[in-house]
């Protein structure tokens, strides 16, 4: 397997681009790209750990070699948010380095499933899902945007909720990743019903937020970095089982997956050889969830079209 990292030599890059090099499979390659010409320097350091990955960086004209006969790619490269920006602030810059960055890969690995972290994923994707289809390689069983730090962060507040341990805990996130569109279904949760009802719109507040409690806490100099580096690389190590034909592995993601509230829409997948090879449908919910649901629909709507209208001016 070879996995490229772009934008690997940012805040989410490095650790992620680590924690791959650490637990890839023996064999497998990791190739990273940055616009930051130490990049190669990262690869360097990574390639000091005595792991069977072999690791290269690239940077300047050389995106084409990051990419060569990549699987998967990952992509966390963009701006970050400071203190009073919303993820939709991102998009005007973000949007024109995630349609550079997809076009190369349609080019050069129009097989790879590519995996965006960049925000706002709401728009990303379906941006990214607009540049390969102009390419003539859009496959929507390979394009992911990455949402499980919000899983990441309903399983650690959800945990310390019940006072059990965050490795018995399982909490579905659906929806999208920004603002009210982050639906954790709490109602799924084993031990939910000893929760009072507005420790639950607490909860839900909580994790819609985590991402600005980061952004003001880090006052300035970015947004989730470690956390999003381990949901990022629990992510990419899924698509790596799934490739390699482990069965039953999925996780919550952000796919054009047929879902009747929005074309783009968070939910769980089953990656098999060929990428996502099924979504698992998330059942029943309490009515505070439909609402929640109800009310992301238009929010959804409005941001894949930014993303389409943008990629349909870009192309
Ligand atoms: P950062 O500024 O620390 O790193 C971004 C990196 O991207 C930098 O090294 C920069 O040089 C690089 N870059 C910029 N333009 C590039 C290009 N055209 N090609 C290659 N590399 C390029 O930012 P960060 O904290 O790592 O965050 C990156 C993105 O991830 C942001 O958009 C942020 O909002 C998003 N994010 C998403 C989630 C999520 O849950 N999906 C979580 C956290 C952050
Ligand atoms: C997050 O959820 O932490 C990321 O989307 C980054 C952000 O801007 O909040």
């Amino acid at each position: 397997m070879k996995v490229a990292v772009l934008g690997a030599a940012g805040g989410i890059g490095q650790p992620l681009s680590m924690i791959l090099k650490n637990s890839l499979p023996a064999g497998s390659k990791l190739g990273l790209f940055d616009v930051a010409p130490f990049t190669p320097g990262v690869a360097v350091d990574l390639s000091h750990i005595p792991t069977d990955v072999e690791v290269q960086g690239y940077t300047g004209d050389d995106l084409p070699k990051a990419l060569e006969g990549a699987d998967v790619v990952v992509i966390p490269a963009g701006v970050a948010r400071k203190p009073g920006m919303t993820r939709d602030d991102l998009f005007n810059i973000n949007a024109g380095i995630i349609a550079n960055l997809v076009r190369n890969c349609a080019r050069v690995c129009p097989k790879a499933c590519i995996c965006i972290i960049t925000n706002p994923v709401n728009s990303t994707v379906p941006l990214a899902a607009e540049v390969l289809k102009a390419e003539g390689v859009y496959d929507k069983h390979r394009l992911f945007g990455i949402s499980a730090l919000d899983v990441l962060r309903s399983e650690t507040f959800l945990a310390a909720e019940l006072g059990i341990s965050n490795q018995r805990i399982l909490v579905p996130v659906i929806g999208g990743h920004s603002g009210t569109t982050i639906i954790p279904l709490l109602s799924k949760v084993i031990g939910h019903e000893k929760i009072a009802d507005d420790r639950i719109q607490a909860l839900t507040a909580r994790i819609q937020n985590a991402g600005t409690e980061v952004v003001e806490a880090k006052a300035g100099a970015g947004s989730a970095t470690l956390s999003m580096a381990t949901a990022g690389a629990r992510f990419a190590l899924k698509v790596v089982k799934g490739l390699m034909g482990e069965p039953g592995v999925n996780e919550y993601a952000y796919v054009e997956g047929g879902s009747k509230v929005a074309p783009f829409f968070a939910q769980a997948v089953r990656f098999g050889k060929n990428g996502w090879d099924e979504v698992i449908d998330y059942g029943t919910v309490s009515a505070y969830e439909q609402r929640l649901i109800d009310e992301a629909a238009p929010q959804l709507a409005t941001n894949i079209k930014k993303g389409v209208d943008f990629a349909q001016k870009w192309l």
